[in-house]
């Protein structure tokens, strides 16, 4: 039986590409390695878990030995790398566990498939990374393919050395390889410390929504299961060397999206119409914050035959009733530790 390799897959975006994949490719094994940090949630792959296709491994990326000897007891044939410390506040708070896990853990799978793949005829390497390589935009223009790096953050720089050490590895080495960038992703099992994960639980809550600054930059939002989608498709169709970006052709300001998020927990709460708009706090701007994230997705569109699905009306309410939904979830992720990093970061 073919055995792919999925890291991170029992974070928010992968654990959804693990279900896709375990659910289309019964005659392939699925292999997913997470450390489970804070991130990383078992509860959310419940449903699949006894799957005769699938089997959970727990390790770190970021250990050398324990990743040669997992590429010495298994013959991958391909590697879908998600695994990553993926919250900018987070990278600015603490730069080196990014470096650590961003850059030393795809190094060590990169090493890892350089020295036990006997041949590369048939593998293949993606990494899954992010739009935030690109830098910022203005307000104008749309991210490509060639549009050069120029991370601003700790998190996107490292981000932008891990996919620049899987290019080096193509070039240096011949390894088969494939990348993906992508804008910002939501809906269910996001931890709720991005923006609209951490706006629902608040709301839920009757809790403030800080929202940085003025409220004016722009993020380009995609559906999690769409980018699952991509993944597929780009991991099964992409070109060898290829770099696909993936976007959702959906522009917010964070305030008009905050503001949009308020009308449909008024809604599905019942409350009064104005009560969740009333609890919109402005706060301190992050640090170096970027101005505008957009994708241009011609690309994937055009070659893969990839487009999204769903309306970000659509997504947003799909997404709300399953935070609703699934209060022993909330509630897991958002005891212990959370409660302290919240108070921290927003000075409670
Ligand atoms: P996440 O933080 O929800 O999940 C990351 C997962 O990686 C967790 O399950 C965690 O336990 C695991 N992990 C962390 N360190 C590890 C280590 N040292 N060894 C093994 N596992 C480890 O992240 P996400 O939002 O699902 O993002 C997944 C990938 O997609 C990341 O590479 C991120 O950069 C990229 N990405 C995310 C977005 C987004 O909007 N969330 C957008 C574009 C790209
Ligand atoms: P986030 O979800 O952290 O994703 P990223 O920084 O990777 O784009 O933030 C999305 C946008 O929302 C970003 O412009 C920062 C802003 N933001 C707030 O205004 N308040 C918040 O509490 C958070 C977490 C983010």
């Amino acid at each position: 039986m073919k055995k792919i390799l999925i890291t991170g897959g029992v974070g928010f975006i992968g654990s959804h590409v693990v279900r896709l994949f375990v659910n289309k490719y019964p005659d392939v094994q699925i292999m997913n390695l997470d450390a489970l940090t804070y991130a990383g949630n078992l509860e959310n792959l419940r449903d699949i878990e006894n799957a005769a296709n699938y089997t959970f491994i727990k390790g770190d990326i970021t250990d050398q030995d324990f990743i040669e000897r997992l590429f010495a007891t298994h013959d991958f044939s391909g590697v879908i790398h998600l695994a990553a410390e993926s919250h900018v506040d987070r990278s600015i708070e603490d730069p080196l566990l990014f470096i650590r896990t961003n850059i030393i853990g795809t190094m060590n799978l990169l090493n890892a498939c350089r020295n036990s793949w006997k041949s590369f005829e048939g593998k293949r390497f993606y990494h899954i990374s992010t739009d935030e390589v690109y830098g910022s935009l203005g307000d104008e223009g749309l991210f490509t393919e060639a549009t050069p790096y120029d991370p601003k953050s700790p998190y996107s720089a490292s981000k932008a050395s891990s996919d620049h050490l899987v290019r080096a590895y193509r070039n240096t080495y011949k390894l088969p390889v494939v990348i993906s960038n992508c804008s910002n992703n939501y809906g269910p099992n996001q931890f709720p410390e991005k923006l609209i994960p951490l706006s629902i639980n608040n709301l839920k809550h009757s809790k403030q929504i800080p929202v940085y600054g003025k409220g004016e930059n722009i993020r380009d939002w995609l559906y999690v299961e769409d980018h699952a989608d991509a993944i597929d498709r780009v991991y099964h169709q992409g070109a060898d060397g290829e770099t696909y970006n993936i976007g959702g052709n959906n522009e917010w300001k964070n305030i008009d999206l905050i503001r949009l998020l308020c009308k449909i927990m008024d809604k599905k709460l019942d409350r009064k119409p104005g009560t969740s708009a009333g609890l919109i706090t402005f706060v301190k701007d992050r640090a170096g914050h970027d101005l505008r994230y957009a994708i241009d997705s011609s690309k994937i569109s055009r070659e893969l035959g990839w487009q999204p699905s769903l309306t970000f009306e659509e997504g947003l309410e799909k997404t709300v009733d399953w935070y609703l939904e699934n209060n022993k979830w909330l509630h897991n992720v958002t005891s212990g530790a959370y409660v302290e990093y919240y108070r921290k970061m927003y000075k409670e």
